[in-house]
Order: C-alpha cells, then structure tokens, then sequence
C-alpha cells in the first residue's frame, strides 16, 4: 500500500510539471490562434461550431470557401501531423499536396516562428473540438481552378523568411510588428495589390479596396493616413472599434476586432500601435483633407426647399431614416451610441465606398459582450430596402451636410452593392480565359528561365 503511495506520487512528479507545461502551450496556442483571428475565416457566422469551416469568402474571382479546421479526421484537419500543419500555414499547401487559394494569409503566416507554430498545432490538434461535417468545396472557374497554377504565383510573391528582430528598435516595437505583419496580417487588407492579387510592398499599408469596402490608407502620412490620430486613439479603435471624433469599425475590420484585437492583451495592444505610428507616410495627393476632420456645413438650399419627388429626395429620406439615431443635424446620441456623423472618417473619406457600405450593410461589432447594431437597408431590410438612386440622394445629402460636399450617383451605389470593381485579372478571364493561362505559362517559363540560368552560374 505504502510503495502504491510512493510511486503514484512519484508519477505524479514526473508527469505534472509536464501537463501544466502542455495546458500553457495549449494556452499560448489559444492566443495566438486569437492574434491571427483563423476564427474570423473559419467559423461560419451567425452560431456555427468554432473552426468548422464553410465560411464563404467573397473574392473577385469567385466564393472561396473556407476549410474545416477542427482536428475531425474525416474532415478536418485531424490527419496533419505538425511539419504538415506548418508547411499549410506557411506555404499554403494542404495536406493531400494541392495548393491553397491565398485568400487563406498564408503570406503573412510564412514570418510565423517555429515556437508559434508549435502552439498553434498544440492548441488546434487538443483544445478544439472535432466537428464531423464537410465543407462546402471551392469551385472557382477555369483557370483558377487549377490550383497548381498557385506553385507558380508562390514563386513569384511568397517570400518565405521568418520574422526577424529589427535590432534598431525595441522589444515593444518589434512584438508590434510581428503582430502586425505575421499574426494580425494588417497587409492583407490595408495593402493595395497588383494585377496578379500580390500586395504591393512598395506601397505597404497605403489602402486597398476590399470587395464592396475600402481598407484606409493607415501609413503615418497626416492627411492621407494616421498621422492626425493620438497613440491613445489609435490604440482605443483597435481595442473596442470606436473613436468619437475619429472613426468607428465596420466591415472586416469589424470582424477583425470582434475576433482578434478586443481580445489582445494591453501590452501587445499598445505593441501594435507603436509599430503601426512607425509606417512610412504613404501621401495620396487626391486627398486634401484628413477623412475625420469635416466639421459639417449648412444645410444645402434642397434641404430647405425640399425636392419635387420625396422618394428620392436625400433631405427627406435623411431624416425619416437615419435622423432618429444620429440626429437631424448629425450630432450623433449624447451617450456616444450612435456616432456622430460630422468628424466621422466614413463620411469624410475621398472615396465613398465605406459610407456607401455602411448603408448597404450596416455595422455588426461585438466588444466585451456589447453587441453595437446599424441595420442595413439593402434588400431584406427591416427598416426599409432603398435602391441605389435612394442611397446616392441620401448620402449625397450626407456628404454635402456633413463630409466633403461632394455628390454621389447610382452608378457608384450599383459598383459597391455588387462587390467593387472587378480586378484587371477578371477582366481578362471574360476576355478569353486562355490568355490568364497563357501568362502563367509564360511566368512558369520566365521562373524556369531565372532557375536555370542561376544554377547555370553556380556550376
Ligand atoms: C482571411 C481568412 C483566413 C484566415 C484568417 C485563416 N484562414 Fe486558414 N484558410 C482560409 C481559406 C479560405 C482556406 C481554404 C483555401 C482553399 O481552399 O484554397 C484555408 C485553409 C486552411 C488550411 C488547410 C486545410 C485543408 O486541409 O483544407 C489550414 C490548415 C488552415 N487554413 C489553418 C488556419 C489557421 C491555423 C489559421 C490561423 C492561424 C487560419 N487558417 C487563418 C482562410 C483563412
Ligand atoms: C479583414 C480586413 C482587415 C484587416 C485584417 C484589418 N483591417 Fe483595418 N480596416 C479594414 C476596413 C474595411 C476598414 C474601414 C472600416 C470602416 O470604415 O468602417 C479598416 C479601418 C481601419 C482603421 C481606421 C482608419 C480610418 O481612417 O478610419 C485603422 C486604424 C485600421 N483599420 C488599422 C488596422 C490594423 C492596425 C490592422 C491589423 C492589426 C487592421 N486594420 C487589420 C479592414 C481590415
Ligand atoms: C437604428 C439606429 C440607426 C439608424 C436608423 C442608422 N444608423 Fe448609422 N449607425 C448606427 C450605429 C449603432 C452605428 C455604429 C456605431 C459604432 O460603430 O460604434 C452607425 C454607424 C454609422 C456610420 C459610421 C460607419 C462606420 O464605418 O462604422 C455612418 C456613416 C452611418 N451610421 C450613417 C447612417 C445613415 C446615412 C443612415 C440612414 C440611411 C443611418 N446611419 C441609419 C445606428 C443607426
């Protein structure tokens, strides 16, 4: 009995120092798959089971559909064993070998460092639940359905090195860039890309469309970008999505504070605002004016006079649609709920695209359990569906009242309802989908070409 005792204590010696240092891996594991927000593409909205996947990506080229990444061996990722895990994260090729589409980030992923990975796969493989259920599967139309095309475009654009310490900064600085460029991959979005859907390095963080939104220019310039915000501001719209005076957080980024940011600790929060005030000024010369810093005009003479068809009279449909929260002058709620629309960087922005957004599809944001609500007027409102010469007369009469004066059509409203301007790439699909192969014949042939005439010098 008394050696039973003994040894049961002896095990207990050896193997719990190892389980609690295996539960803090899987720890560090849960807030790195938090900082990389793999939630945000891999849960389906609205209650889905956490990682199982069909969420539906909305890419030029067509739906992407995210995978189901519970550790489910029939339809999951249960099968990985970590150097698999590590090579789909980093080099975007899943298990079975085929290529993955990079609207996985992947690119951002590869400066992941091995610890990382290791908690990650930790965290994936023994805290998250298997879901046996498949799915939906990707059919993008030729030829982007040739996903070996992906090997050819990875030569050209995925730069493959680790994160690296930049020894002219400090440890706060460099936590915030490894957070900005490898987990939260802030580039995704903010960096505009070139024809082939590669982010442009040159102009990193200047701004990009994003679908139907617009991902702001968040360099340190003062008038294009965020040179006129305050670190404090900075670091108040990461954590919760809004600052009155400045700015608040739909669309993706939206969802990037609900699943990721709000839930960062306030080191890496003030982390990431040290790098990001670091971004070279990217100056966008259209831009005369910081998007928050429209104070508001009079009201415009049709205001006044009224319009001869209320349908589609901007004054009118103002104040029976939007005035009951933000005010008949824009001045927002006093308790800050609903945000004031003077000083308001949605409205004020050059290019209207997010205000446009923001009335088709409302804002949805979800911060220490408060849930902030802007219903949408697109087909399946509750409040009212408006079309998009209702939407141009309306935000046309916000623009001028409130933003930079200026007035919209419904041409615009009908770009951003059906998901932005198609890509160059896309372009060229309808113009012959053969001419898209053909150049990545040709990018295969000049890789080739780079690949032999480098070997050639080594030998
Ligand atoms: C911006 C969206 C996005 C984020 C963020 C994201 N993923 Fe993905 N991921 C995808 C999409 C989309 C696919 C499927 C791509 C395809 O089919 O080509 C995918 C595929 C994968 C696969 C391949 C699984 C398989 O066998 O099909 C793995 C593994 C994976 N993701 C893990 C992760 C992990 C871990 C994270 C967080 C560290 C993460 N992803 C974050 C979009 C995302
Ligand atoms: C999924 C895409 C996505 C990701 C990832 C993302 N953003 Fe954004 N971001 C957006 C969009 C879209 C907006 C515009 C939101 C709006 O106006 O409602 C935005 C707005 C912002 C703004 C407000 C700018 C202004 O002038 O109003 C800041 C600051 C910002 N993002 C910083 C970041 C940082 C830092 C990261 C990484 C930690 C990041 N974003 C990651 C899409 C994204
Ligand atoms: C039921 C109340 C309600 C109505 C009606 C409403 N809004 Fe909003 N609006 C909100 C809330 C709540 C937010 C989000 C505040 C936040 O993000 O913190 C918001 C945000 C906005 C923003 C900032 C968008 C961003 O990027 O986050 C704009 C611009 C806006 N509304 C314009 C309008 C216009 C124009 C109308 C009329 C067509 C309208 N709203 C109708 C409640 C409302």
């Amino acid at each position: 009995m008394k050696r039973a005792c003994l040894l049961g204590w002896l095990m207990l010696a050896l193997v719990a120092p190892h389980a609690s240092s295996a539960d803090a891996v899987a720890e560090r594991g849960r807030y790195l798959a938090t900082a990389a927000d793999c939630a945000a593409c891999h849960t389906q909205p609205g209650g889905g089971e956490a990682y199982a996947g069909n969420y539906a990506i909305e890419s030029p080229l067509g739906t992407i559909w995210s995978s189901n990444i519970t550790p489910s061996k029939n339809y999951g990722i249960g099968n990985y064993d970590e150097r698999e895990f590590a090579r789909a994260l980093r080099e975007g090729v899943r298990k079975d070998g085929a290529h993955l589409y990079p609207a996985m980030p992947y690119t951002s992923y590869a400066k992941l460092s091995d610890e990382d990975i290791h908690a990650l796969y930790v965290y994936f493989m023994t805290e998250v639940t298997p879901v046996d259920r498949a799915s939906t599967e990707t059919h993008l139309p030729f030829p982007f359905n040739l996903r070996f095309s992906m090997a050819a475009w990875n030569v050209l654009f995925l730069d493959g090195k680790r994160f690296s310490a930049n020894a002219s900064h400090d440890e706060a600085w460099n936590r915030g860039a490894y957070l900005a460029e490898a987990l939260e991959h802030c580039s995704a979005c903010h960096t505009p890309r070139g024809w082939l859907m590669q982010e442009l390095s040159r102009q990193a963080y200047a701004g990009a469309p994003l679908g139907s939104w617009y991902a702001p220019n968040i360099t340190s310039d003062p008038v294009s970008g965020l040179g006129g915000w305050s670190d404090a501001e900075l670091g108040q719209y990461l954590k919760t999505g809004r600052v009155p005076g400045k700015a608040q957080a739909a669309g993706g980024m939206a969802e990037a504070i609900t699943h990721s940011l709000s839930q960062l600790s306030d080191a890496d929060i003030a982390a990431l605002v040290r790098y990001v005030r670091s971004i070279p000024p990217i100056k966008d010369a259209t831009v005369q004016r910081p998007a928050f810093a429209w104070p508001g005009s009079p009201m415009p003479e049709s205001a006044i006079r009224g319009t001869a068809n209320e349908a589609v009279s901007g004054p009118s449909l103002y104040s029976g649609l939007c005035a009951s929260c933000h005010g008949a002058r824009g001045e927002g709620s006093r308790d800050g709920y609903y945000p004031s629309l003077t000083h308001n960087s949605t409205v004020g922005a050059s290019r209207p695209d997010n205000l446009v957004a923001v009335v088709l599809f409302g804002v949805d944001r979800t911060v220490a359990g408060k849930h902030v609500l802007m219903p949408h007027f697109a087909e399946g409102s509750y409040v009212q569906t408006l079309d998009d010469a209702q939407v141009a007369a309306v935000l046309s009469y916000v623009r001028q009242t409130f933003g930079p004066g200026d007035s919209m059509n419904a041409g615009d409203v009908a770009r951003i309802r059906q998901g932005g301007s198609p890509p160059v790439l896309l372009g060229l699909v309808r113009y012959g989908a053969l001419v898209v192969l053909g150049i990545f014949v040709l990018l295969f042939g000049w890789w080739f070409g780079c690949r032999r005439r480098k070997l050639g010098a080594r030998v």
